[in-house]
């Protein structure tokens, strides 16, 4: 029985040291630099957008540093979600699950989307031609869309087939992932002119959205301000590039299938944050550097940066490091949101069925079905781009869980080894705390409303099945007692 878990069954071993790390950047590295990065310059943060990757990479090494001690202490699947059953009880745990699952459901039919994005414009810019019918549902942004369809169906049988396969095939993909990113900074270094860095643009009306109540920051809204650029902006902007950062916390879903997953889980989440924030900013300094913020086209930045700059061959870089990049975005979302149902359906706070385990490929496979099904739906039926912020917003309370978890398990399990322990606790979890609800404040009022209904939805979800069914409702034999006598089965 496993000890964290308490469970009877669990995953196969799968991951090394560097698998981690590159699950890391399978996940992180995205839309990010293909697409956020430029839109934010040029329509909220200017040359500052810099900067807004910083405040955003520093936030996320804070978190990284909590959620590496936890999965240390508790290498299991659940990640944010098992680490707030162990601390906090049933309850919390729902509610952290219950953001986690829309953090990464909703991640992963927006990043399908812009993969569908992409995948059309490379074949617009390498002249072949989409045939007549097909042409209204093949890179659409709203509405049904057959490229979303393809990529989400191919990456769901991959992730239910086994990690193993899809493992070989991230190396491959994140590999050539990152030269492609390579070209856009070494390429795009060469025409870097300081000047472009030093037009600081002047505070103004947002640029995409109605400068109204309910899509001004909201912190704003207390303040009265609804500008873009200056600092309102920057730290607006701040906020929505923390999408940017979402999946290092995934890697911790991994824990169970990782070998010396106390050891190798801490060094894969930070390794990969790491690198991850030195290539955004570089790619950010890089993309204001070469060009105007004001001349970026937000519909497609790093390419218009590139034509401006007579490196049209870019564009055709940038296109297929984008469809490679974004599809290990979503492969490796759709395997972390797997492992979050497992755990969640093992507690029985989902339909235990859930938690089976396919005895041919050792993985969740009909947890991974039923999500695959869920994120088609979902991205082909509900307009998922304009809902980016609703991730973050999930994200981040997740984040604040993670810090709080920290300060509450060095008090009451002080004795509990840990392969990783986060540096100046307890200034660093506070620090965590206090960035992340920055962050959150810096989100639009109506992703708030939208938050609070997701979270809403969730309590009445939990009251009506989860409390009846779970473990502790009686719904599975009890598991070890002396896991149990640790805290790990509390309401
Ligand atoms: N961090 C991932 C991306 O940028 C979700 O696409």
């Amino acid at each position: 029985m496993d000890r964290w878990t308490g469970a009877r069954h669990g995953l196969a071993k799968t991951y090394g040291q560097a698998d981690l790390i590159v699950l890391g950047i399978g996940v992180m590295i995205g839309s990010g630099i293909f697409s956020l990065a430029g839109r934010q310059a040029a329509t909220m943060a200017g040359p500052g957008v810099v900067l807004s990757f910083m405040i955003a990479g520093i936030t996320s090494l804070l978190v990284a540093f909590c959620i590496a001690e936890l999965s240390s202490a508790m290498p299991a699947s659940g990640s944010a979600y098992t680490f707030t059953y162990v601390i906090f009880g049933e309850v919390w745990a729902w509610i952290v699950g219950w953001a986690l699952v829309m953090e990464l459901l909703l991640a992963a039919a927006v990043v399908a989307r812009v993969w569908s994005l992409y995948a059309a414009q490379m074949l617009a810019d390498l002249g072949v031609p989409i045939p007549g019918p097909l042409s209204g549902v093949i890179g659409q942004a709203e509405g049904f869309d057959l490229f979303t369809l393809f990529i989400l169906v191919l990456l769901t049988g991959v992730v239910a087939l086994g990690a193993r396969i899809g493992l070989r095939a991230l190396w491959i993909i994140v590999i050539a992932k990152l030269l492609a990113v390579g070209a856009v900074i070494v390429v795009g270094a060469a025409h870097f002119d300081q000047r472009n860095l030093a037009a600081i643009p002047v505070p103004s009306a947002p640029v995409e959205t109605a400068a109204d109540t309910l899509h001004s920051p909201l912190l704003g809204m207390v303040f009265g301000q609804t500008t873009a650029f200056g600092w309102f902006g920057i730290f607006a902007a701040s906020a929505t590039i923390t999408f940017a950062y979402i999946g290092f916390d995934v890697v911790a879903t991994a824990a169970e299938e990782a070998e010396d997953a106390p050891r190798s889980i801490p060094r894969g989440i930070i390794r990969s944050l790491v690198a991850t924030t030195v290539i955004y900013i570089a790619v950010a300094v890089v993309m204001v550097g070469m060009t105007s913020y004001d001349r970026i086209d937000p519909g497609a930045p790093l390419a218009s940066a590139f034509r401006r700059t007579g490196n049209g061959f870019m564009v055709h870089v940038i296109n297929i490091g984008a469809v490679l990049g974004l599809t290990t975005v979503v492969l490796v979302l759709l395997v972390g949101l797997t492992r979050v149902i497992f755990s969640m359906a093992r507690d029985g706070l989902f339909p235990r069925p859930l938690a089976k385990i396919n005895r041919a490929y050792h993985s969740p496979t009909r947890a991974t079905l039923v999500i695959g099904g869920v994120a088609i739906l979902l991205a082909e039926f509900v307009p998922v781009l304009t809902l980016e912020p609703l991730v973050v917003i999930g994200t981040l309370c997740v984040f604040v869980a993670a810090a709080a978890g920290v300060m509450r398990m060095r008090r009451t399990m002080p004795d509990l080894p840990r392969g990783f322990r986060t540096p100046l606790s307890p200034y660093v979890p506070v620090a965590s705390i206090l960035a992340s609800l920055w962050l959150m404040v810096n989100l639009q009022v109506v992703t708030w409303l939208y938050f609070a209904a997701w979270m809403a939805f969730g309590v009445l979800v939990y009251l009506l099945y989860g409390r009846r069914n779970s473990v502790l409702a009686g719904g599975r034999p009890p598991a070890d007692p002396a896991f149990e006598s640790r805290g790990r089965h509390r309401r």
